[in-house]
């Protein structure tokens, strides 16, 4: 049976040569639908009616995550370039499109490489009811080897629905590994409306991570224009804040949001994501494949992540929310095995001592060790958020600072120094 193929080819000149030509039965392949634009194109694969699509590079609103969807419908994609223009297909490439060829290449040619790329399997095609199928980049993650960005480490900050602390918690490790002396980049990527700007008292006009991501897009993003749009708050530290209205969250688009924390790797030896919450998986089986996701930015965060945290409160609703998302992430990313950070620990929501107990429940239910607990402390929190400042500024003394300036050790592998505090203690202890 011929090869059932979409195109979407701009430059009317030629594109009906081409698909005459293509069409004819010698060369194995049937032009089904010819496409005029990339939402029609996209609608069209979600028919599963075609199993390839032909695209040119300049064509309006192609973008990688348009990629990504196809590939999700298990379309196999080839893209025509003018020719020479190596611009446009290292473009096409970076997206994933492995075949592109030159827009005057001959008919022949095109039905081979439209045959070559669907017996590469649909371009490492997902399941359609697989929600990573939203990602970018397909079926695999890429080896820190093959990775497109620089060498700079990323640190998703995730965690349950009901404000367990992912913000504070990510505000707090950036701020502290700055301090360590690693060069940060802190990244509000909450799909829910971001607030790491407010926290930090930044008048925020800044574009931040939405404009990042538009330019990534575009295949315009890159070290410089990423760092022209973060907001440098001390030498070591800058921050790419959020979205200024959760409504904007089809702003965050999975592809794009990869490529910016790529991008991020070059610039910063270490990227701290505050996330969303939640995988929302039914929205995920939605019959539309080419619907945008909400949580697909949050996914795309976590599978390009190198460490992944995962924040819980410590009181029951909590913990029983901790558990249940821990689930949802091993069966969505299998292969993430994420930190387990307890945030605002405190005696009173469950008996006894409260790690213990604590500890105890997590790996019953979760088969998880705590990783990292941080004690709750609402006088240092109030000070800092009434003041937009961090909690090495506000109350440098605090447990809880001293928990996340561990935990920024343990992260970037720079040992913390003894604080005054700790040193008297094991001073009067040792006397
Ligand atoms: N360890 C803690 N002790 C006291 N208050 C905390 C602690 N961690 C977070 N909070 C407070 O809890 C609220 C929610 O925290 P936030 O970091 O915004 O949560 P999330 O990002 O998970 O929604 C904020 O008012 C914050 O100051
Ligand atoms: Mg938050």
């Amino acid at each position: 049976m011929a090869l059932q193929v979409f195109t979407a080819v701009t430059g009317a000149a030629w594109e009906s040569a081409l698909v005459g030509a293509l069409d004819r039965a010698d060369h194995g392949v049937t032009v089904v639908r010819r496409c005029v634009d990339v939402s029609e194109l996209l609608a069209a694969a979600a028919t599963g009616t075609g199993s390839a699509a032909l695209l040119s590079a300049d064509l309006r609103r192609l973008d990688g995550d348009a990629v990504a969807r196809l590939a999700a419908a298990g379309v196999a994609v080839v893209g025509l370039v003018e020719p020479g223009d190596e611009r446009a297909a290292a473009r096409l490439q970076a997206w994933g499109v492995l075949h592109v060829l030159p827009a005057d290449a001959a008919a022949e040619e095109i039905a081979r490489a439209l045959r070559e790329a669907v017996a590469g399997g649909p371009p490492r095609g997902r399941d359609i009811a697989d929600p990573r199928a939203a990602l970018p980049g397909g079926s695999r993650p890429e080896p820190p080897g093959e990775r497109a960005g620089g060498e700079g480490t990323v640190v998703a900050v995730w965690g349950p629905t009901g404000a367990p602390g992912r913000t504070t918690v990510a505000v707090g490790l950036a701020d502290e590994a700055a301090r360590l002396g690693v060069e940060t980049l802190l990244v509000d990527a909450d799909v829910y409306g971001g607030v790491v700007a407010q926290v930090l008292g930044l008048l925020d006009e800044s574009p931040g991570l939405a404009a990042a991501a538009r330019r990534a897009a575009t295949g315009a993003l890159d070290e410089a224009a990423l760092r022209a749009l973060a907001w440098e708050v001390r030498p070591a530290l800058s921050v790419l804040t959020g979205l200024a209205r959760a409504d904007r969250w089809p702003e965050l688009r999975p592809s794009a949001v990869a490529q910016v924390l790529d991008e991020a790797r070059r610039l910063a030896a270490l990227t701290v994501v505050d996330c969303g919450f939640s995988l929302e998986e039914d929205e995920e089986l939605s019959f539309d494949s080419a619907a945008p996701r909400r949580n697909g930015a949050t996914l795309a965060v976590l599978e390009a992540a190198d460490v992944v945290l995962c924040v819980g409160g410590a009181d029951p609703v909590a913990l029983q929310r901790c558990i249940r998302a821990l689930g949802d992430l091993r069966d969505v990313l299998p292969d993430v095995e994420p930190l387990l950070v307890v945030n605002q620990v405190r005696r009173g929501p469950v008996p006894g001592d409260p790690r213990r107990e604590i500890a105890e429940a997590l790996d019953r239910f979760a088969g998880r060790a705590v990783d990292c607990f941080l004690p709750a402390d609402r006088g240092a929190t109030d000070a800092a958020l009434a003041t937009g400042r961090t909690l090495a500024e506000v109350a440098p003394g605090s447990a809880l600072r001293e928990g996340l300036r561990g935990l920024a050790a343990r992260v970037t592998g720079v040992p913390a120094p003894t604080s005054r505090r700790i040193r008297a203690r094991s001073r009067r202890s040792a006397g």
